[in-house]
């Protein structure tokens, strides 16, 4: 099942999520985040953006790698994710978010991180990501959070998106997937 995709503006993107009773079944749940999220041709998908308060997940970060590129892809689900550490050096990416069409600005962060989280069939994970993959972990699990990347906007570049921030919430920003506008 494709859901529609929250719009910047509604509350739910600016609040925390919480967290999923381990054990609960969210096969059905993670199968329709990723549908969602290729249909929308995103990288990345956080519940909340689906109108879902909960801490899980998606990504893909196979389509930002070029194919002769050294990192490699990684398609998984995310539940009940702990961001352990951050480090390496912070680099400039430029990011979008589904639920802010149109908009990107480059975001520095950190290049490396430890995650701790669930699979979908809980199993409880330790793992290090990197480069590219690691940026989309980054960017959703912000989501979690109820952050957004134009959050670390500031002065300029900050006012430069406040227009089409009130057009996008306004549904004036059409899109090639179904959106929900507050
Ligand atoms: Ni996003």
């Amino acid at each position: 099942m494709i859901y529609p995709i929250v719009a910047y503006g509604n509350p739910i993107l600016k609040k925390e999520a919480e967290e999923i009773e381990e054990g609960d079944d969210i096969k059905t749940l993670v199968a329709d985040m990723f549908q969602t999220m290729e249909h929308a041709s995103g990288v990345g998908l956080a519940a909340p953006q689906i109108n879902k308060g909960l801490r899980l997940f998606v990504i893909d970060s196979n389509h930002m790698l070029d194919e002769d590129a050294e990192e490699k892809g990684v398609r998984k689900a995310f539940i009940n994710p702990i961001l352990l550490d951050e480090y390496g050096n912070p680099f400039a990416f430029e990011e979008g978010c589904l639920s802010i069409p149109e908009v990107r600005a480059e975001i520095s962060r950190p290049e490396k991180l430890t995650l701790e989280y669930f699979d979908e069939d809980w199993n409880l994970k330790e793992e290090e990501f990197s480069g590219l993959t690691a940026r989309v972990i980054q960017h959703e699990y912000d989501h979690l959070e109820g952050i957004l990347f134009i959050d670390y906007l500031k002065g300029l570049k900050k006012r430069m998106v406040k227009s089409k921030l009130i057009d996008i919430s306004k549904g004036k920003v059409p899109t090639d997937y179904r959106m929900v506008y507050p």
